[in-house]
């Protein structure tokens, strides 16, 4: 069966991003001149997604509201022969691809969060994609390659990217098979923010994830953990118990938008990619120097 519905957890408060996700969900702040979230809507289309289900919260309408026709505005643009841009905000999402919200009724975790949508999935395979991590492919849509992955093995698939040690506690890290010495993609550990010193590698999960709907009676087995939260990590490590699950490594740019460091490196390297403004903010680049 396809890969055709992604979920997007959305729900979270934000807190790395206050005080400006008090009032402005974290997904909503912008990246050149569209929210975070658009970016990683655009990936799953590119993918071949034609479901997106935002697991969301009531205070964060608009990021509902972003991805629904505004027929007001569009009239408007049309009125005022503003033709280019009302092409781009019909286009944000296209008539083939249907966005669905469901709540998230209490914070307890990324866990908690994919079984909100469990009755949408439908006992099909799907992808998650983490929406504070922007990944911005340098080769073919890296997404649509782990569904192809996925496809041709039937197992789940985890994009994971190799960091710093000193980050590891702030990943879910997996450990991968070794064959002659040769690492293969299956992975045979996977731990959730381990300490450096307890870590089994330095192979971080990005948050993009094809699952099988098995993953679904592990996320119902899992208990909290100490933080109050049901982890997706540790329900992959149940799944890992009964299916092979791979890991499919990054290539291409991830920039956490969920950080206040990732954001501004997201914002320029992507207004840098943008034709209409790499000439004049290089030039204003190159004549920074604040020390
Ligand atoms: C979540 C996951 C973690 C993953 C990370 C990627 O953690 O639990 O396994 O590595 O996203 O960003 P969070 O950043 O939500 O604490």
């Amino acid at each position: 069966m396809n890969v055709k519905k992604a979920i997007l957890p959305v729900a979270g408060f934000g807190t790395r991003l206050l005080p400006a996700s008090k009032s402005i969900p974290k997904e909503m702040i912008t990246v050149v001149d569209r929210p975070a979230i658009d970016y990683v809507v655009q990936e799953a289309v590119a993918a071949g997604i034609d479901t997106i289900i935002l697991v969301t919260h009531p205070a964060k309408h608009s990021i509902e509201n972003y991805f629904d026709r505004n027929k007001e505005l569009e009239a408007l643009l049309e009125q005022k022969k503003k033709d280019k841009i009302l092409d781009e905000v019909r286009r944000i999402i296209p008539d083939h691809v249907s966005v669905i919200a469901v709540r998230q009724p209490e914070p307890l975790g990324l866990g908690h969060a994919v079984l909100c949508a469990e009755k949408i999935i439908n006992n099909e395979p799907f992808a998650v994609l983490l929406p504070d991590v922007l990944v911005d492919s340098t080769d073919k849509n890296n997404l649509q390659q782990m569904i192809e992955q996925f496809d041709a093995s039937q197992a789940s698939q985890i994009m994971v990217e190799d960091v710093e040690p000193s980050r590891v506690d702030q990943y879910g890290i997996v450990a991968l098979e070794q064959n002659a010495g040769q690492p293969t993609n299956n992975i045979v550990a996977l731990v959730e923010k381990p300490a450096v010193d307890q870590a089994p590698s330095t192979l971080a999960v990005v948050g993009r994830y094809i699952f099988t709907p098995e993953i679904f009676t592990y996320l119902h087995q899992t208990q909290a953990d100490k933080s109050g939260e049901i982890q997706l990590t540790d329900a992959m490590a149940k799944l890992l118990e009964i299916q092979k699950i791979q890991a499919f490594t990054l290539k291409g740019y991830t920039y956490d938008c969920g950080s206040k460091i990732g954001y501004l490196k997201a914002v320029v390297h992507y207004a840098l990619k943008r034709s209409d403004l790499n000439q004049q903010f290089s030039e204003f680049l190159a004549t920074i120097n604040h020390k």
